[in-house]
């Protein structure tokens, strides 16, 4: 049994944890959306308007905050108007990122929305920078937000929806460094305040625009995207044009553990090495986002620019026999503890960090839920965004570790194997513990100040092995009360298994 002593002041609550740090990734990739999220009017799976039904019903379970949609790299070869109208005369694509299959856009505009309506999620729609015009872009937002007899809300109204939907979410393209256009990041600043400046509010629509960022750490993509805010810098209430330039700046970070991109791994065959290495990996999103956000304070010290991570989680090697380009993997306890350990990290930069979306949520790299014909599949995964669930808008209580913390040696480097985090909303504690080791229990004692705990709450999820995943016919992968939970004179302790995930809840009077 290892044991790490933990801090918690209770009557110290910092940044709100955005809601939406929980957000959601939907691309036109593979079978997120066809088979994932639709299934068409003529399935035998129960659906509505074609929209698979069990897969609302586990998303709402989770209260997710916002999807993002339709990519990733296919946002910047979309070209919305073939995805509105009759579906059967739609015209069709090839999707030359994912597969090279023919698109037939019967998943467009009204069936996103139509999706976001049944989630209770807020859409945040990506723009198509890379191949589309400004005027593309411009009738896009027009045809989702305005109200009056614009040529754009009538065309809406003669494609059958008459109010106008909200769309508070603006993406300004995606990896422009990469499949979103190949730019430097001068040409893409430049582009993204074109875009941006076309980018317009109708009505009582207010679009948070986010101006696609930077791979990994490249500190110097936000570096140039902060000097060209210039004076439009922030929430578009500073003067003249400022509103219509980007509010927030996105970056994306991927778990990859190697040897190469064409070596990733078996995202379920793995050893003990090459699990600490994963969670090598993960960790290193908390010294990431502290660079872009360092960067960002230089020139925006009172934060009013958002950082977005757009699009973060595990990237495996597909499953055997399924096709390269869809990118499907299985999730598990492995996939579980990267996620949260971001979170954590999210929780602790909750002060910059605003939005962050994983990629993605059906059937794709880390998804929440896997579909296989009917069945559906909660991941690992899935369970640590439903447990964590009370950390949404709530504000972040700082959690220090005391003396030394465990630790184990990966290579050249040490890993600390314990990670926590803690917030508080409407008199209720929510702490979040992970126990890296793979073999080893862990005590955690919980030194609460500035506040009288009261009877905790402890849940936790693991399984036998680190490998352990959930399939239609097996779920060793579950979340269940966790018994060893003491209080006592304002010390919780609680041990917690070998490779899980934790959560404490406690009432706390002040
Ligand atoms: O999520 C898969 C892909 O990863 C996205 O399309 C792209 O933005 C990123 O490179």
């Amino acid at each position: 049994m290892q044991r790490v002593e933990v801090v918690l002041d209770a009557d110290l609550p910092g940044a709100r944890i955005n809601r939406h740090l929980y957000g959601h990734f939907a691309e036109h990739l593979g079978r997120c959306i066809y088979g994932g999220f639709w299934v068409g009017e003529d399935s035998d799976v129960p659906h509505e308007g074609g929209i698979r039904l069990d897969v609302v019903q586990a998303l709402r379970a989770l209260d997710i905050p916002n999807l993002r949609w339709p990519g990733g790299c296919f946002a910047d070869t979309y070209h919305w108007r073939d995805g509105i109208g009759p579906r059967e005369q739609r015209p069709r694509m090839v999707n030359s990122h994912w597969g090279d299959v023919v698109e037939d856009n019967s998943f467009g505009t009204h069936e996103f929305m139509a999706l976001c309506e049944m989630l209770g999620a807020e859409p945040y729609v990506s723009a198509n920078v890379g191949s589309g015009t400004v005027r593309e872009a411009a009738q896009w937002i027009e045809y989702l937000t305005r109200a009056d007899e614009s040529p754009m809300a009538q065309l809406r109204r003669a494609n059958g929806r008459d109010e106008p939907w909200s769309v508070p979410f603006w993406g300004l393209g995606n990896e422009p460094w990469g499949c979103g256009g190949g730019m430097g990041a001068g040409a893409y600043a430049e582009l993204a305040r074109q875009f941006g400046t076309y980018s317009l509010d109708h009505g009582d629509n207010r679009l948070y625009r986010i101006a696609a960022g930077a791979a990994d750490a490249d500190y110097r993509w936000t570096e140039v995207l902060m000097q060209n805010l210039g004076r439009y810098l922030g929430d578009g209430e500073v003067s003249g044009h400022g509103k219509n330039t980007y509010q927030a700046i996105s970056f994306h970070h991927y778990t990859i553990v190697g040897p190469t991109w064409e070596q990733k791994g078996s995202a379920t065959e793995f050893d003990a090495d090459e699990y600490y290495r994963t969670m090598l990996k993960a960790r290193e999103i908390e010294r990431i986002i502290a660079g872009h956000a360092n960067v960002m304070d230089a020139y925006d010290p009172d934060k009013r620019v958002g950082l977005v991570l757009d699009e973060w989680g595990t990237w495996f090697d597909v499953e055997p026999g399924t096709n390269p380009g869809f990118l499907f993997q299985q999730n598990t306890m492995r996939d579980a503890l990267v996620a949260s350990v971001h979170f954590d990290a999210f929780h602790r930069h909750a002060d910059r960090l605003v939005m962050a979306n994983i990629a993605q949520t059906v059937n794709v790299l880390q998804a929440m839920l896997l579909t296989d014909g009917d069945a559906l599949v909660l991941t690992p995964s899935y369970h640590v965004f439903a447990m964590n669930k009370g950390h949404h808008d709530a504000a972040a209580l700082p959690l220090t570790v005391r003396g030394t913390t465990p630790t184990q040696r990966v290579g050249d480097e040490e890993l600390a194997t314990f990670s926590g985090s803690a917030s508080t909303k409407d008199g209720q504690v929510l702490l979040s513990l992970t126990n890296l080791d793979a073999e080893t229990p862990l005590q955690v004692a919980v030194d609460v100040r500035g506040a009288v705990p009261g009877g905790p709450v402890a849940r936790v999820l693991t399984a036998d092995r680190i490998g352990a995943h959930n399939t239609a016919s097996q779920t060793p992968v579950q979340v269940r009360e966790l018994q060893d939970v003491h209080l006592h004179d304002g010390l919780l302790q609680v041990t917690v298994p070998p490779h899980s995930f934790a959560t404490v809840s406690f009432p706390a009077a002040r």
